[in-house]
């Protein structure tokens, strides 16, 4: 079976769609989020108790508790990580560009933990319906603060988790 590489263009910068959705089974394991700050507009499932859409902004509001971050792709993406490092409670998912300006300054300089996911991701549509190909990329959680880094120790998400 040929896999499409379409998909591939969700990790691109010039992506005009944001609206890759994480997959509900990353989330399950690791456990309660209270803020999504980069949510769609109509979401198919919960990722959080309170979710933020661009209809809000996001990015223009104050965070609190503990936050789940998948953000908008881009180089918009390291104004979320900037602001995640800063709240220093959360988690977030990105691609693992380990060698970018953003990997070094928001995610090696100021994370608590990482974990490499082993394989692909396939993220998930608006109406809840998976991708027919992979991210194209490989993907990383990065947690912020020393209970996200203990859950993402023990979440049990193929990977490789390292301390930082
Ligand atoms: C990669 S998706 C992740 C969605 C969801 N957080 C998840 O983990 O499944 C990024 C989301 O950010 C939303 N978004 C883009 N700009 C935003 C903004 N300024 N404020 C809030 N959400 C925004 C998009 O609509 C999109 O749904």
């Amino acid at each position: 079976m040929s896999r499409k590489n379409g998909m591939g263009a969700h990790q691109s910068a010039k992506m005009k769609n944001d609206e890759w959705l994480t997959p509900p089974a990353v989330l399950e394991k690791l456990g309660t989020f209270d803020l999504d700050p980069c949510s769609p507009i109509a979401r198919p499932w919960n990722t959080a108790r309170v979710h933020f859409s661009k209809e809000q902004d996001g990015l223009a509001q104050q965070w609190f508790g503990r936050v789940w971050c998948n953000p908008p792709y881009g180089k918009e993406a390291s104004l979320w990580l900037e602001k995640l490092s800063n709240h220093n409670q959360g988690t977030a998912l990105i691609f693992a560009r380990t060698e970018t300006d953003m990997f070094f300054r928001w995610v090696w300089r100021k994370a608590s933990a990482v974990l490499f996911i082993q394989g692909r991701l396939y993220f998930y549509d608006v109406n809840g319906r998976v991708a027919p190909a992979n991210s194209g990329a490989p993907s990383v959680l990065v947690a912020y603060g020393s209970r996200d880094k203990e859950i993402l120790r023990m979440c049990g998400i193929p990977g490789k988790f390292i301390e930082l």
